[in-house]
């Protein structure tokens, strides 16, 4: 199912001129939810993120209830899967609403991860306050990809991003959690992460006591003492990693936990 604007239109004519400047700039900005029977989980969550990744890149006038209604009747449409939308400026300055269904990806059991220094990532240097344009979800996603491509061509699922310090960061496409004397443990988002809304959902598990979960920080010198660690995002509801450079990691019964938390959430969320 593919829309331009809410408007339906054949897959030959979802389609965007090269001439964009969404295309040759990347200069656009988007959200992929899940589905879950019909239901896009944590849509008013993500629905909140686009609305503040408009703003720090000055798409205005957007409707987004329009967008949330599209994001709907596309998941409804569909058992599983994702929707995705993008808002991609044109040639002059306005912009197009693409939205659409994604078949279900194949995601592998166990990650093995490689560290990769992101040059281009704020890391930390820079704190949301100070930048107006920190944590917006654009569609400038060539960095981010080229780490996975590095870390595939050395044999590993992904790459695990650090700062210039050697602290973790995220992942290309998704946020790493951690387990130390059976606690979960995420990035702080002054890191300058992406605020995963996979990430917010498990912090609110931990303050509704479903699981202990902690904010922190990790360097990669101490990869040596977690007992476990996990990959999170929209596609990846918590997905262990057996291995990070050459230390390997056994399977911890807490990603099971956070896997049957998540399933539990979105059967109380869905209507
Ligand atoms: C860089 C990055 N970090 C984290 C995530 C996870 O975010 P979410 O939980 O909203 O899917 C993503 C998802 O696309 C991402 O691209």
């Amino acid at each position: 199912m593919y829309l331009i604007d809410g408007v339906q239109v054949e897959k030959k004519d979802f389609t965007l001129p090269v001439e964009n400047i969404g295309v040759w700039r990347g200069d656009g900005i988007f959200e992929a939810i899940r589905i879950h029977e019909g239901y896009p989980f944590g849509i008013d969550l993500h629905i909140e993120r686009f609305k503040k990744s408009a703003s720090k890149v000055f798409f205005d006038n957007i409707n987004f209830e329009k967008i949330k209604k599209d994001i709907l009747l596309v998941a409804e449409n569909f058992q599983n899967g994702y929707v995705r939308t993008l808002i991609l400026r044109n040639e002059k300055d306005s912009f197009n609403v693409f939205c659409f269904y994604q078949p279900p990806i194949d995601v592998p059991e166990y990650f093995t991860l490689q560290t990769q220094k992101a040059y281009w990532q704020g890391g930390g240097d820079f704190l949301e306050d100070d930048v107006f344009n920190i944590g917006t979800k654009s569609t400038s996603y060539a960095m981010n990809i080229s780490h996975t491509r590095f870390a595939e061509s050395n044999g590993y699922t992904d790459a695990l991003l650090v700062n210039r310090e050697n602290i973790i960061l995220e992942g290309p496409t998704w946020t790493f959690g951690w387990i130390i004397n059976d606690h979960i443990h995420v990035p702080d988002l002054d890191l300058g992460i992406l605020d995963s809304i996979t990430r917010r959902y498990l912090i609110r598990f931990g303050k509704e006591k479903k699981l202990k979960v902690s904010i922190g920080r990790l360097a990669e010198e101490e990869l040596e003492n977690i007992q476990s660690a996990f990959v999170l995002s929209t596609a990846k509801h918590a997905i262990p990693v057996s291995k990070i450079n050459k230390i390997n990691y056994s399977h911890h019964a807490l990603i099971n936990e956070i896997q049957q938390t998540f399933k539990d959430e979105v059967n109380i969320e869905r209507p």
